[in-house]
């Protein structure tokens, strides 16, 4: 495991934690589960049928045999850890997903259902983001782990094929959506200044079928072309990695040359700004 997953693996909210919420209505046919796989923003959660999940923990009989068969979740629910000063910020947070809906489509992201909640757990109001999001199953799609030319064939090997497609239908279709992502992310960056977060472990996953979607639509940040390198709010360098993500997508899937000349990645992958945001990065791991 590098330390990037590591790191980035951390559960905060516990699954019993999320029914005392006062925005979730208690209810007897859904429960909510937290995710296995957690990020370092957003609190996850499984939106699982209940009968689904006693299924799962107490076996169903299925030709003489019992079985436990996996609940797949229904949505997932996301709140983010960010608490906003204002209803503005949240619209403003909202918009910014609109705009990556609006440049990305349906095909490319997690569609979500954003909302707002007054949190009163912790005695005063709060306003959180929420997410309902739609759940999409497959692997995730890590950056900092494409060892290849046969990576995309390994990733689908890893998958239970659901699909009747053959191997190399599904990585030519994968790599197709990639390129397709990739362009469209260059059209959002060229047209709006901004960009999603790619960095994140987890934030991109390939479907059995060979789709690719950005799950993580919340961290939207924007591109300053200047020497100094921007931190988010958890003190990340995420533009910069971003950035370098796409080029890695670029380079390492599609296969295609870096152009140098290329204004994004010539002031961002210049070795001396890399090493900066190496550097931080390092910093940012060692104060987690
Ligand atoms: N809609 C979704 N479907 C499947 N997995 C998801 C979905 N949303 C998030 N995840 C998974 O949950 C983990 C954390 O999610 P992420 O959106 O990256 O949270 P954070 O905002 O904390 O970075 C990631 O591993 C991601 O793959
Ligand atoms: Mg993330």
């Amino acid at each position: 495991m590098n330390q990037r997953t590591d790191m980035r693996d951390q559960a905060y909210l516990s699954g019993s934690e999320v029914k005392k919420l006062n925005f979730i209505k208690a209810s007897t046919t859904l429960e909510f589960r937290k995710y296995y796989r957690a990020g370092l923003r957003s609190h996850i959660f499984e939106v699982l049928e209940a009968r689904d999940v006693q299924k799962e923990t107490q076996g169903e009989i299925i030709d003489g045999i019992r079985m436990f068969p996996r609940a797949r979740p229904l949505k997932m629910f996301r709140i983010l850890r960010n608490r906003f000063k204002s209803k503005e910020a949240v619209f403003q947070e909202i918009k910014k997903y609109n705009t990556l809906l609006k440049f990305l489509g349906p095909d490319l992201i997690a569609l979500s259902e954003e909302f707002m909640a007054d949190y009163t757990g912790t005695e005063k109001s709060q306003i959180v983001l929420c997410g309902l999001q739609e759940y999409v199953d497959g692997q995730i799609l890590d950056p900092w782990r494409l060892f290849g030319d046969n990576y995309l064939r390994e990733l689908f090997g890893s998958m239970p094929q659901t699909d009747a497609l053959d191997q190399q239908t599904l990585v030519d279709t994968a790599r197709k959506n990639i390129e397709n992502f990739v362009k469209k992310i260059r059209d959002m960056i060229t047209l709006t200044g901004y960009i999603p977060d790619l960095a994140g472990i987890g934030n991109l996953i390939l479907t059995p079928g060979g789709d690719l979607k950005l799950v993580d639509i919340n961290n939207i940040v924007e591109i300053k072309f200047n020497d100094t390198i921007y931190l988010d709010d958890k003190g990340y360098p995420s533009c910069d990695v971003s950035i370098e993500v796409l080029s890695i997508l670029e380079r390492d899937i599609l296969q295609r040359q870096i152009h140098m000349e290329d204004p994004l990645y010539r002031l961002f992958l210049s070795p001396e700004r890399r090493e900066r945001v190496k550097t931080i990065e390092n910093e940012f791991y060692t104060n987690l």
